[in-house]
């Protein structure tokens, strides 16, 4: 390792997000040769040179991850950072996966919501429907967790609307529903453990400083 004590850890969300993440991180010359493999099933690389380590990891555990210092720094969705509420610093937009988060259902729905009726919400994302309805709307709703084609819950019955992740509206579209408020923005973000924050605070200013400049030339 060259003038580094410790490695770096990173938890990065498997799929998509890490193959972008890691495209971004190459432009500030940030690279792991090792996961270039697309066929390998490891889970864990290391660059020996630079001092990091990267581990691959399913969205809803890269905060967990980052809390507990396994990792120092996670990137990953708004939507999961907001919804699994874990103690770590948000410390930039990386501008990738933007979408939004918003109560989706049929047209009909809309007076409902504008009644303030007590709707039942479906929804992959409990936490953030319940923060929305009751401390924003102060709207009293019953939650309902769904894990996956949440755009089902209006369509079958067990739900009025839903809380959904919209990006090109072509999932609502083809099922015969629509936006009918939007909650957030979302993209990728860059979270960092507290304490790491302190312990290893040049490393992280100085990687989220060369992020912010190649971010902000794209923009
Ligand atoms: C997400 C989201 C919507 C869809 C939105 O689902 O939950 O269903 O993408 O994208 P669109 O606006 O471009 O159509 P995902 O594909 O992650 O699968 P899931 O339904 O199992 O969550």
């Amino acid at each position: 390792m060259l003038e580094k004590d410790r490695y770096l850890t990173f938890a990065l969300t498997k799929g998509r997000l890490a193959d972008k993440t890691l495209a971004l991180f190459e432009q500030v010359g940030i690279e792991c040769r090792e996961m270039e493999d697309k066929n390998s099933r490891k889970l864990i690389f290391v660059n020996e040179e630079l001092g990091l380590k990267f581990f691959l990891a399913k969205a809803p555990d890269v905060p967990t991850y980052v809390e507990y210092g396994v990792a120092d720094i996670g990137v990953t969705g708004k939507d999961t950072i907001m919804e699994e509420g874990r103690r770590v610093f948000e410390v930039l937009d990386l501008k990738l996966g933007k979408c939004r988060m918003c109560v989706c259902g049929p047209a009909e729905a809309k007076q409902l919501l504008e009644h303030h009726e007590q709707i039942r919400v479906a929804s992959k994302y409990p936490k953030i429907a319940r923060d929305y309805f009751y401390n924003e709307k102060y709207q009293t709703v019953d939650i309902i967790k769904l894990n996956g084609s949440v755009e089902l819950g209006p369509i079958v019955g067990l739900s009025d609307v839903i809380v959904d992740i919209v990006e090109t509206g072509g999932t609502l579209k083809e099922n015969g529903l629509m936006v009918l408020e939007e909650i957030c923005p979302l993209s990728a973000r860059m979270i960092v453990n507290q304490v790491s924050m302190r312990m290893e605070n040049a490393r992280i200013r100085q990687l989220v400083g060369d992020l912010r400049k190649v971010i902000d030339e794209k923009e």
